[in-house]
């Protein structure tokens, strides 16, 4: 599903930002990516997700060869891939409902499917009844729920979550990461970076440490 073999991404010549990561993650897994600030978390997800380009090695996602892509490519690809970040990235002039439905729009559905699919991913993160407000009517905590339901809305196999409990508190911060375990269940690769080691270890799951682009440790 996800295959990293000797990753290598450099920004320019002296920062290596990733130095031979290799990393293999099962359909079904649950990962948490940890490490320091400035180790490398977002490049391997920026990676993961066709955002940019590896220097060398050979990254397959989803049947995918990410050294590979045209533009074309690119789009289908990211049909199997959600992206929750940090800041939430809601677009702050259009609704709840409306800022779930922009994948779907994006790729074409009708306004009938695009109701419906909207709707049960509004009901699955609990805020059906917010589906009129704007992200800046709704709390912290509301507001990732809505980026969660925007990047699940197509039903990608794997979601990406760059440090989605990174500006809440830790009541909120337990609650978005069960409902990414929830969905998880339903059997959504997910992967989640964070330096909340309380989160971490309160969790029994895979842990994947990236210290100055080297994984450090897998367990
Ligand atoms: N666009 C960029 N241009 C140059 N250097 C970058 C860029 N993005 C990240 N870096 C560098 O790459 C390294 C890894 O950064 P990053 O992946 O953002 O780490 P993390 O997400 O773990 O904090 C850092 O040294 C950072 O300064
Ligand atoms: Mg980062």
């Amino acid at each position: 599903m996800i295959d990293f073999r000797h990753i290598y991404k450099s920004y320019s010549d002296d920062v290596a930002a990733l130095c031979d990561v290799n990393l293999f993650i099962e359909k079904g897994e649950f990962v948490f990516l940890t490490g320091p600030s400035g180790a490398g978390k977002t490049t391997l997800f920026r990676l993961l997700s066709a955002f940019d380009q590896p220097t060398s090695g050979d990254l397959r996602v989803a049947g995918y060869n990410l050294g590979d892509l045209n533009r074309r490519d690119i789009a289908f690809f990211r049909r199997h891939i959600g992206v929750v970040y940090q800041d939430f990235r809601l677009l702050k002039r259009r609704t709840v409902f409306e800022n779930v439905a922009l994948p779907l729009e994006v790729r074409g559905d009708s306004s009938s499917v695009i109701r419906k699919k909207v709707d049960v991913l509004l009901d699955e993160v609990g805020l059906s009844h917010k589906a009129d407000k704007l992200p800046t009517q709704l709390s912290g905590g509301e507001q990732q729920r809505v980026a969660i339901a925007r990047a699940l809305v197509h039903h990608p196999g794997i979601l990406i979550a760059d440090e989605p409990t990174g500006n809440l508190d830790p009541d909120l911060s337990r609650e978005i990461m069960h409902l990414l375990e929830r969905f998880n269940a339903r059997g959504t690769t997910v992967f989640v970076a964070t330096h909340d080691h309380e989160l971490v270890q309160a969790k029994h799951r895979r842990v994947v440490e990236i210290s100055n682009g080297r994984i450090v440790r897998d367990q």
